[in-house]
């Protein structure tokens, strides 16, 4: 049989998988069916099995800034997760992967509850949104598959969350907007899995196009689409297969300790979002924080990162690769030094990328405290550096790395639409 590989995945062998975890539909018995699996009211709801797929995203510079309505440039990968799902209207909610072994079977009343930490509180998260919102979402089984490394910084939950928010959206026929989605994804991780991320992972996730990245305001929601013109450079990510902890509450005192810097900041400065500081407005203001060292060096991170975006996109845009690469390391030192969120295997490969020929950027990308570096090199040298870079990797950590170079995808969308 031929293969259908779709960012990588065997379609054909997941439809069979499909099968064999949830069985096939006898439609015959469901008058609320026309004979070719649409549903009897017209509606663009059906049983058929669909496909969808969400790409993960890198963030190429600006991190811990979205939830501090500041700027960020992500842009999508090629790999992501893939989603094979049917609505069955028997009010269950059948979940599996091919990534873990697991299989849950939960009842309508009980999807508005997390299911332990598992994964599959992401789309449940996704579902309770949909739920909230009055639509009756009366059943669906549901087969993930994913090619992200989990853990690695590439949002490989928000795919999970803005692929399933476009699958219900879409077999249901809700009618809501991209940007209403992206909401109620980002929404399912705040209030359902308890961690307070900004938006820039589910928007770029959503909105990611081939070939570009997004310069993104996270208080607006504008955003501009800029070509990823990389000329004779590589974007190479070096997974530090470092296992993350305390990951989650981490990140959420930091997000708390950007909140105290603005409440300070507040007490002289007109500023609704600390994402609007400027680092000279900071300073004048250092006095402020005589008391909370740690919230100064939060806001130092943030208004300096935010000044990195805005001074790295018209670099990338003049073709100025050099300069982008300039900021990305300022920008990795600041999370390292002000925001507290590298760790020891994360500065290793940082600092054996830059030593590499060929490298002008090397920074930790997403939320840090593990996961993966974003490197800018010439396409000629990435081979060796993912030799040699990995050589001193392994000797300096004990952990090997893994590389992927990475090729910007387009965002969330339907696959047999
Ligand atoms: C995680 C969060 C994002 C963002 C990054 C850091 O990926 O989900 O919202 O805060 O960390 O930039």
């Amino acid at each position: 049989m031929s293969k259908t590989l779709v960012n990588g995945f065997n379609i054909e062998r997941l439809l069979e998988r499909f099968n064999e975890k949830f069985g096939v539909l006898d439609n015959s018995a469901a008058d609320d069916f026309t004979s070719d699996g649409s549903a009897a009211d017209g509606s663009a709801a059906d049983n058929k099995v669909q496909q969808f797929f969400a790409p993960g995203r890198v963030n190429l510079i600006g991190d811990h800034t979205d939830y501090t309505g500041g700027f960020a440039f992500p842009c999508g990968i090629d790999s992501g997760s893939l989603l094979l799902i049917r609505r069955t209207r028997d009010n269950q909610f059948r979940f599996a992967s091919t990534n873990f072994d697991m299989f849950a079977q939960l009842s309508k009343d009980q999807i508005n509850k997390t299911y332990g930490d598992n994964w599959i509180n992401y789309p449940l998260g996704v579902l309770d949104q949909f739920v909230k919102r009055g639509f009756d979402i009366d059943g669906i089984d549901c087969l993930f598959s994913g090619n992200v490394p989990n853990g690695a910084g590439l949002s490989s939950s928000a795919s999970i969350e803005v692929v399933t928010a476009f699958a219900i959206n879409e077999i249901f026929a809700c009618g809501l907007s991209l940007m209403e989605l992206v909401k109620m994804s980002q929404a399912a991780e705040n209030d359902f899995v308890g961690m307070q991320c900004g938006i820039m992972d589910q928007f770029a996730v959503a909105m990611a196009r081939d070939n570009h990245a997004i310069l993104l305001n996270c208080e607006t929601l504008e955003h501009r689409q800029i070509p990823l013109a990389l000329n004779d450079f590589a974007i190479v990510l070096a997974n530090t297969n470092q296992r993350r902890e305390l990951n989650e509450s981490a990140y959420n005192e930091r997000v708390a300790e950007c909140g105290r810097a603005l409440a300070l900041l507040q007490q002289h400065l007109p500023i609704k979002a600390l994402g609007e500081l400027q680092e000279a407005d900071l300073e004048a203001h250092k006095g402020l924080f005589e008391q909370d060292n740690i919230a100064y060096l939060r806001a130092k991170h943030v208004s300096s990162e935010n000044a990195r975006v805005h001074a790295a996109v018209p670099a990338l845009e003049q073709g100025d690769l050099i300069q982008f690469g300039r900021l990305m390391n300022a920008s990795h030192d600041s999370l390292r030094d002000c925001f507290h969120v590298s760790s020891e295997p994360l500065d290793h490969l940082v600092t054996a990328a830059r030593a590499h020929p060929g490298v002008v950027g090397s920074r930790l990308t997403g939320a840090g405290f593990g996961g993966c570096t974003v490197n800018l090199l010439h396409k000629d040298s990435v081979n060796q550096f993912v030799k040699n870079v990995g050589d001193i990797y392994q000797t300096k950590t004990g952990l090997t790395a893994d590389f992927y170079t990475i090729a910007p995808g387009a965002g969330v969308r339907a696959l047999n639409a």
